[in-house]
């Protein structure tokens, strides 16, 4: 069993309210790794966000206005290993993005392993349902603007041909630049409202760990295709959702800026020339 706490109050303090979906995505994202290294030895995980979280807490001594477990991960013995290249190749794109295009097949490829089933308790209950979008800048072989992935067909269906990723975050700022770099923003969606009827509160935290989770994935999807991915929430939340087209109720949660890193291929620190060389 892994117990995955975020520190609230100090998340809070630094971030305000939003710190809560931050430490949110955050564990899912941990939850997410922890996922992805414990599948890859055959452990059949599971990852949970309902719980006792009250006894749990006071089991691990936490202050209850300081710190609290977010997700818990159980898992099986552990089978034979599986090692994923992958694995050890995922990284954010630290110098940026070169601006080139990239395959739609490599989009779509990306899309379908982050939609697969989330080994996430309860199961696969409709109301924790997230959904893909793309906004696509350079993506060959597919038009710019928004597209949703339909769950059923896999299919990127067009929305809008009017926004590029870098439309999506404050202007001037460096998600503007990343957004501008990049070849295409995938955004996780899901509904604030859908959940609160059976969940309550919790339902937010809920919502944005299973973002975590799919972000996670989209970044080792790219990673398997040679590509970075950076993930990022600082997108203004209402103007992405009016360029996304979402149904009133849904909004977008998380993004990942796709595209081939800057300087792939070479070496990441520079040679310091020493001695006689200087
Ligand atoms: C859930 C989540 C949200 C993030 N949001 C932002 C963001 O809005 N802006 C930003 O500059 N970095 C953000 N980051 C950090 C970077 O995407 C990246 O994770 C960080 O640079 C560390 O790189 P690494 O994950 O390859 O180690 C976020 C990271 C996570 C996990």
């Amino acid at each position: 069993m892994l117990l995955i706490t975020a520190r609230h109050d100090a998340n809070v303090a630094r971030y305000g309210p939003f710190g809560h979906r931050l430490q949110a995505l955050d564990s899912g994202v941990l939850a997410g790794q922890a996922l992805t290294l414990l599948d890859a030895v055959g452990a059949r995980p599971v990852a949970h966000t309902l719980f006792a979280d009250e006894p749990l807490g006071r089991l691990l001594g936490l202050d209850p206005r300081a710190e609290s477990v977010h997700v818990v991960v159980t898992s099986g013995p552990a089978g034979s290993p599986r090692p994923s290249r992958a694995l050890l190749g995922r990284r954010s794109p630290r110098s940026g993005f070169e601006t080139v295009p990239v395959p739609a097949a490599h989009l779509t490829g990306i899309l379908d392993r982050a939609a697969a089933a989330v080994q996430l308790d309860p199961g696969p209950r409709t109301d924790l349902r997230t959904d893909l979008y793309c906004v696509a800048g350079r993506i060959t072989g597919l038009a710019p603007g928004v597209h949703r992935r339909d769950p059923r067909s896999g299919r990127l269906e067009p929305v809008a041909p009017d926004a590029r990723p870098r439309d999506l975050f404050p202007p001037g700022g460096p998600g503007e630049l990343a957004g501008f770099e990049s070849a295409c923003a995938v955004l996780v969606v899901g509904d604030y409202e859908r959940g609160y009827a059976a969940y309550g509160d919790r339902w937010y935290r809920m919502l944005n760990i299973r973002a975590g989770i799919v972000g996670q994935r989209l970044g080792l999807a790219a990673a398997h295709l040679r590509l970075g991915a950076g993930l990022r929430c600082d997108f203004v939340t209402a103007e992405t959702d009016r360029l996304l087209r979402t149904s009133p109720r849904r909004t977008a949660l998380l993004s990942a800026l796709i595209g081939p890193e800057r300087g792939s291929g070479t070496p990441s620190e520079h040679l310091v020339l020493t001695g006689d060389h200087r």
